[in-house]
C-alpha cells in the first residue's frame, strides 16, 4: 500500500487580516468626534489560511504552497501556520515585497468583507512549480486550492497540470475559486472552463456561483458548474446554509447551524472547506461531510476570523452527536 506523506496539499493566497471589533459611533455625524476602545486581532488570512488551520486543528496532516514576503509580517503568517501543525516548507518568501492586509473595522455594517485591503507586491503563489514541488504536493491524499480566482495570473496555467495529474493518480481534488479582485464581465466561467474537469468537489458562494455561471437561480447555477465538469458542488449561502448539487441531479439543502453567540462571519466558507475536505478524508457521504463542514464553519463565526475558536475534532464530532 502507498503511504502518502501529507493528507492535504493546498495551493493559494495567504495574507493577514486585522480585525477591529466592538461599538461603533452612535450614528454617522458622531464619526469625526468620536474615539472608544476596540478589541484588534492580526490572524493569518487568505483564502487559505483558515482552511489550512482548521484542517490541522481536525488532525489532517496539511502542506501549504503559497509566497508570502520575506519580512516580520510574513513570518508571522509562516509562525502562526506552524504553531497549527501546517507544513511550511513549500511557501516561498520573496525579499523587497509587501504581504497584503485586510483590514475588517467590525464597528458598524459588514461583518464579513475588508473595509480597506492593500494587495501583495509578490506572487499569490507560485505560477510554476519545481519538479520537486509538483512531486511534494502529489504526494498526498487531497489537493486543495482557495482563491484561484484572485489571481488572474494563474488561470490556464500550471495549476491546471497540477490538478489532472492528482486526478490521473487518483487524489481528492477540491476548489474553492473565490472571485475575481479586479472587475470581470460575468460569467467567469471562461476562467475556470480548463480547471473544472478536474475538480471533485467545487464550494463556492451564492454570489460566486452567480458571477461563475451567469444565471439567477441557484439551481441553474449547480447544474451549470456540473456541466463544466465539477463531480459535485456547493453553493454556501451564508446564515441559510448551503445547497449540494451531485451528478444524480439531485439538490439538497444543509442548513446553517448556531453554536453560540454570532461575532463575523470572516473565513466561514474557508472553515466550511476545511470540514468538507477532512470529511472526503474519512471517507463520509456527502451529506455527512456538509453536516460536519457547516459545524465547523458554525464555530468559526462565534469568534474572531475563521480559526479562533476552531476546537479539536472530539468536539465537533459531539456535536454531531458521535462521541
Ligand atoms: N451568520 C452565520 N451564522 C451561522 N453560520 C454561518 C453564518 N455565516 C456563514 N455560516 C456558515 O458558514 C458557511 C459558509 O458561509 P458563507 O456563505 O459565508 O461562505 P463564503 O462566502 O465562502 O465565506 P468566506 O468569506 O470565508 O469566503 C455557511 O454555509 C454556514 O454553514
Ligand atoms: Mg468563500
Amino acid at each position: 500500500m502507498c503511504i502518502m506523506t501529507f493528507d492535504v496539499s493546498v495551493v493559494g493566497p495567504l495574507n493577514i487580516d486585522l480585525i477591529m471589533s466592538g461599538e461603533g459611533p452612535p450614528d454617522w455625524n458622531s464619526i469625526p468626534t468620536w474615539d472608544g476602545p476596540a478589541a484588534m486581532e492580526m490572524t493569518a488570512a487568505g483564502s487559505i489560511g483558515y482552511t489550512v488551520q482548521n484542517l490541522a486543528s481536525l488532525g489532517a496532516s496539511v502542506t501549504v504552497s503559497s509566497c508570502l514576503s520575506d519580512d516580520p509580517l510574513g513570518k508571522f503568517v509562516v509562525d502562526t501556520l506552524v504553531a497549527t501543525g501546517v507544513d511550511t516548507s513549500l511557501v516561498r518568501m520573496i525579499p523587497d515585497t509587501q504581504i497584503a492586509i485586510g483590514v475588517y473595522m467590525l464597528l458598524f455594517g459588514s461583518r464579513k468583507r475588508p473595509l480597506a485591503y492593500r494587495m501583495p507586491t509578490h506572487d499569490q503563489w507560485q505560477l510554476a512549480f519545481t519538479a520537486e514541488e509538483r512531486a511534494r504536493l502529489l504526494d498526498a491524499r487531497a489537493l486543495h486550492c482557495g482563491g484561484y480566482l484572485h489571481y488572474r495570473e494563474a488561470w490556464h496555467g500550471a495549476l491546471v497540470d497540477l490538478y489532472r495529474e492528482a486526478r490521473a493518480r487518483g487524489l481528492m481534488t477540491t476548489l474553492d475559486p473565490q472571485f475575481p479582485l479586479s472587475p470581470m464581465p460575468t460569467p467567469w466561467m471562461p476562467a475556470l472552463d480548463d480547471l473544472l474537469p478536474h475538480v471533485q468537489l467545487f464550494l463556492c458562494d451564492e454570489h460566486e456561483a452567480r458571477g461563475i455561471t451567469g444565471a439567477e437561480h441557484l439551481e441553474d447555477c449547480g447544474a451549470r458548474l456540473l456541466v463544466a465538469g465539477a463531480e459535485t458542488v456547493i453553493i454556501k449561502r451564508g446564515d441559510q446554509g448551503a445547497l449540494i448539487f451531485t451528478g444524480d441531479g439531485a439538490v439538497r439543502a444543509q442548513p446553517a447551524v448556531m453554536l453560540g453567540t454570532f461575532v463575523d462571519s470572516i473565513g466561514a466558507g474557508d472553515a466550511f472547506d476545511a470540514g468538507c475536505i477532512y470529511g472526503l478524508l474519512q471517507g463520509w457521504d456527502m451529506a455527512k461531510c456538509a453536516r460536519f463542514a457547516a459545524i465547523t464553519a458554525g464555530f468559526s463565526v462565534t469568534g474572531v476570523g475563521g480559526s479562533k475558536t476552531m476546537p479539536g475534532l472530539a468536539r465537533i464530532l459531539a456535536e454531531m452527536g458521535e462521541t
